[in-house]
C-alpha cells in the first residue's frame, strides 16, 4: 500500500479539482468516494428503490466500478458510464439521504478500502469521513473548507447546463442543506480528525490550493524520491559508480563475477536534488534453454525505478546479454541512459564510440574508478529525474524529540507514555541496528519518538560528558518536527535548560516545555518558578507549556493536544492577500521609526516557507530589531502561532 493523502471537507470547498491536480502531478491515484455515493444514489432512484436492503442487493447486481487515474475518473455502473450521468440535479438532491444509511455506507466502505489498498505508491482520496473513519491511518489528512457564499459562487461556475442553472441563494441554500445532513447523520458525519490540517480555500486559487498540500507532503518526506536503477553485466564497474555517486566508498565492490546480491539502494544529492541509486548487483542474464531471459533481480529493479541506466564496460564493449537487456528496458518507457564505463583515457574513448550503435543515444563515457565525468554522468541524470519517484517515503507519523538535562524525568516521563503500546523501530537510514526510535500511541495518533534508546541508556548522563549528550541532543532535533523540553519544576531553571531551549529554537522546531515533577511542586515553588518563567522563558512564550508529573502519570493526556497544536502552527500558511492587508494596517498605525532622517518603507511580505512559517519583509531601508520583534508580536497576536518559533528577514530593494 502507498502513501494515502485524505482530503475531507464540505460540499464546494474544491476538494476534487484540488485533490485531483495533487494526484496528477504526484502520479498517483485518486479516488473520488462522493462519486460512490452519488453512484449509489444514481442506481438507487433508476431501481427506483429507496430501502437500504433494497440499495444495497441492487448494488450487488449492479456494482460500481470507478477508475482511480485523477486524469480520467470514469464511474461505471455494470457496463453504464455513469461518470456525467451522477452530477444532475436529481442526484445531488437525495445524494446526502442516501448516504446516510449505515448499510449502505458499510458496503461502500469495504470497497474504498480495497481501492486505497491497491494503491502502489500512494493515494488521494476524498469525501467526507476519510481521515476519521476510511482511512484514519493516512499519512496526511487535510480538511478543506471554505465561506459557505464563495463554495456556492464556484458551484454556480460549475453547472453549465440551463436546465440546472439555480439561483445564488437557492444555491447556497441546498449546499447548506447538504452540509448539515452530513455533518449531523449518525454513521461517520462530516467531521476534522484530530490530526487534520485545516485549509481555508476561501482566499485561495486552485492553484494555491493544490500547491500548499504539495508544500506539506514535501515537507514532510512523503513524496518518495526517484530511483536511478544501474544495469548491466557483472564487473562494469557499477558498484564503483555509486561510490563515485556517494563521494564515500560504502557500496562493496564484487570482485567474483556472477556473485549476485539483491537490490540495494543509496540515496545520493546533486545539485540540490535528492533521489536514490539502486545497485543491482550483477545481474546475469542466464540461459534458460535455448532463449536468454534476464534475471528476476534486474526485472525487478527495472520495474521498480524511474531512470535506468544501463552500464557498459566499454574495454569489453557490448555482448550479447547487453542486448537481451536492452530489449527489456526499452519496453518499461522509462528514461534510459547508457553509460559507458572504464573510459580512462581518449583511447578507450575512440573504442567506446562503437556503443553509439546500440541506438541509446550519445553514451556517457566515465571512468568510475578514476571519477572522470562522473559529474556529467550526474548532471544528465538530473535532468531526466521525475519529481516524484517510487522509493519508500517517511511513514508519515510526526517525529518528537523528547530533550531535557540529566534527571529531569525524561525516562520515566517516555515510561508512562509508551505505557504497554510501545513499539521499537530501527533508525531511518538503517545504518544501525539500535533499535532508537519508538512508535508511542497518544491521543488517538501515533508518533515516533526519535532516539529513544538515548534516553533510556543511562550511560551517557552518568558518565556526564556534556559534550556527547548535546551532540545526541542535536541530532536528534535535526530529525525531529517538534521538540519535547523537560524541565524539573521543583528545582530552579538552569543555564543548561536554557541552552537546550535555545537549541530548539535555533533548529526552527515547534516547542514544547514539560514542567515536570509538578507533584514537588508547592506553593511557594510556584511563586517563584512563575518569577523564573517570565525572567528567563520570555524569549519562548510563545512554547507550549505543559504542567506534568511523570512519576503518576498527571496531566500526561495533555502531551498530545500540545504536540498537535505546535505542529500545526510550526506548519501553517498565511495566504500573501491575508498577510499584506494585516501589514498595510498595522504600518498604517504605527509607522517604522525614522533613521539617519529617512524612513524606511515597507514595501510588501511574503511568506516564503513553513515549518517553521519563515517571513520574507521587503522595504527600501533598515528596519530596527526593535521593530522587527514588534511585527513578529503583532504577527503572532493577528494570525496565532502558538508552540512554533517564526522568523522574519528583511530584504533591502536597492532604490530604482
Ligand atoms: O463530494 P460530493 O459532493 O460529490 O459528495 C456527494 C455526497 O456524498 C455528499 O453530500 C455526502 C456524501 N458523501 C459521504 O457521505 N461520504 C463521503 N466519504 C463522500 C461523500
Amino acid at each position: 500500500m502507498g502513501i494515502v493523502v485524505a482530503v475531507d471537507g464540505p460540499s464546494g470547498a474544491g476538494k476534487s479539482s484540488t485533490s485531483r491536480a495533487v494526484a496528477t502531478r504526484a502520479k498517483w491515484d485518486y479516488l473520488d468516494t462522493g462519486a460512490l455515493y452519488r453512484g449509489v444514489t444514481w442506481l438507487a432512484q433508476r431501481e427506483k428503490v429507496s430501502e437500504p436492503y433494497e440499495v444495497v442487493d441492487a448494488l450487488k447486481k449492479h456494482p460500481l466500478i470507478i477508475a482511480t487515474n485523477p486524469e480520467n475518473p470514469t464511474l461505471f455502473c455494470g457496463d453504464i458510464d455513469i461518470t456525467e450521468a451522477i452530477r444532475s440535479q436529481a442526484v445531488t438532491d437525495q445524494v446526502s439521504e442516501i448516504s446516510a444509511h449505515p448499510e449502505i455506507r458499510q458496503h461502500l466502505l469495504e470497497l474504498q478500502q480495497k481501492l486505497i489498498k491497491r494503491a502502489m505508491r500512494g493515494i488521494v482520496v476524498e469525501g467526507r469521513d476519510i481521515g476519521t473513519v476510511v482511512a484514519p491511518e493516512a499519512a496526511l489528512k487535510i480538511f478543506l473548507t471554505a465561506d459557505l457564499s464563495a463554495r456556492a459562487q464556484r458551484r454556480e461556475k460549475e453547472i453549465d447546463s440551463p436546465a440546472q442553472l439555480l439561483s445564488s441563494a437557492t444555491l447556497e441554500e441546498s449546499l447548506a442543506q447538504r452540509d448539515l445532513l452530513d455533518s449531523t447523520r449518525s454513521t461517520s458525519p462530516l467531521m476534522i480528525a484530530a490530526d487534520a490540517i485545516t485549509i481555508d480555500s476561501t482566499e485561495l486559487s486552485l492553484h494555491e490550493t493544490a500547491q500548499r498540500i504539495w508544500e506539506l507532503l514535501k515537507e514532510r518526506r512523503l513524496l518518495g524520491l526517484p530511483i536511478v536503477a544501474l544495469l548491466g553485466r557483472p564487473n562494469v564497474g557499477k558498484s564503483t559508480l555509486i561510490n563515485r555517486f556517494l563521494g564515500r566508498r560504502e557500496a562493496i565492490v564484487e570482485d567474483t563475477p556472477g556473485v549476485t546480491r539483491d537490490r540495494v539502494t543509496y540515496e545520493c544529492e546533486w545539485n540540490g536534488r535528492d533521489f536514490m541509486v539502486m545497485d543491482t548487483g550483477g545481474w546475469e542474464a542466464k540461459p534458460d534453454g535455448i532463449s536468454v531471459g534476464v534475471s528476476g533481480i534486474a526485472e525487478l529493479a527495472m520495474q521498480e525505478a524511474d531512470v535506468l541506466a544501463l552500464v557498459i564496460d566499454s574495454q569489453v564493449g557490448a555482448l550479447d546479454e547487453d542486448d537481451v537487456l536492452i530489449r527489456e528496458l526499452r519496453k518499461m518507457k522509462k528514461p534510459i541512459i547508457l553509460v559507458a564505463n572504464k573510459v580512462d583515457g581518449p583511447a578507450e574513448e575512440a573504442q567506446a564510440h562503437s556503443l553509439w550503435n546500440l541506438g541509446l543515444g550519445e553514451p556517457q563515457f566515465v571512468s568510475a574508478l578514476h571519477g572522470r565525468a562522473s559529474g556529467d554522468l550526474l548532471d544528465k541524470i538530473v535532468k531526466v529525474l521525475p519529481e516524484v519517484g517510487g522509493a519508500q517515503s517517511q511513514d508519515g507519523y510526526r517525529r518528537v524529540a523528547l530533550i531535557g538535562r540529566p534527571n529531569v524525568g525524561k525516562s520515566s516521563l517516555l515510561n508512562i507514555l509508551a505505557g504497554s503500546t510501545r513499539a521499537l523501530v530501527d533508525d531511518v537510514a538503517g545504518t544501525t541496528r539500535d533499535p532508537v526510535d519508538e512508535l508511542i500511541e497518544l491521543g488517538g495518533s501515533i508518533w515516533r519518538f526519535i532516539d529513544t534508546a538515548g534516553i533510556r541508556k543511562r550511560a551517557n548522563q552518568a558518565s556526564g560528558t556534556d559534550y556527547y549528550a548535546t551532540l545526541r541532543t542535536q541530532v536528534a532535533l535535526e530529525r525531529a518536527e517538534v521538540a519535547v523540553v523537560v524541565l524539573d519544576a521543583s528545582n530552579p531553571i538552569s543555564e543548561q535548560d536554557l541552552r537546550i531551549i535555545t537549541m530548539v529554537e535555533e533548529a526552527g522546531k515547534a516547542l514544547i516545555i514539560v514542567m515536570n515533577k509538578w507533584d514537588l511542586v508547592d506553593e511557594d515553588r510556584q511563586i517563584t518558578l512563575d518569577r523564573e518563567i517570565d525572567r528567563h522563558l520570555d524569549q519562548v512564550e510563545w512554547a507550549q507549556r505543559v504542567n506534568l508529573a511523570a512519576k503518576t502519570g498527571w496531566h500526561r493526556d495533555r502531551l498530545a493536544p500540545a504536540l498537535r497544536t505546535s505542529l500545526t502552527s510550526w506548519e501553517k500558511r498565511i495566504p500573501t492577500s491575508r498577510l499584506n492587508s494585516f501589514l498595510g494596517t498595522l504600518i498604517a498605525a504605527t509607522p517604522p521609526p525614522v533613521r539617519g532622517g529617512k524612513q524606511p518603507k515597507i514595501l510588501y511580505a511574503t511568506q516564503a516557507g513553513i515549518a517553521p512559517p519563515r517571513f520574507v519583509i521587503f522595504t527600501t531601508g533598515f528596519l530596527e530589531s526593535s521593530y522587527r520583534r514588534f511585527i513578529e508580536r503583532r504577527l503572532r497576536e493577528e494570525f496565532g502561532f502558538p508552540g512554533t518559533p517564526i522568523q522574519i528577514s528583511v530584504r533591502v530593494r536597492e532604490r530604482e
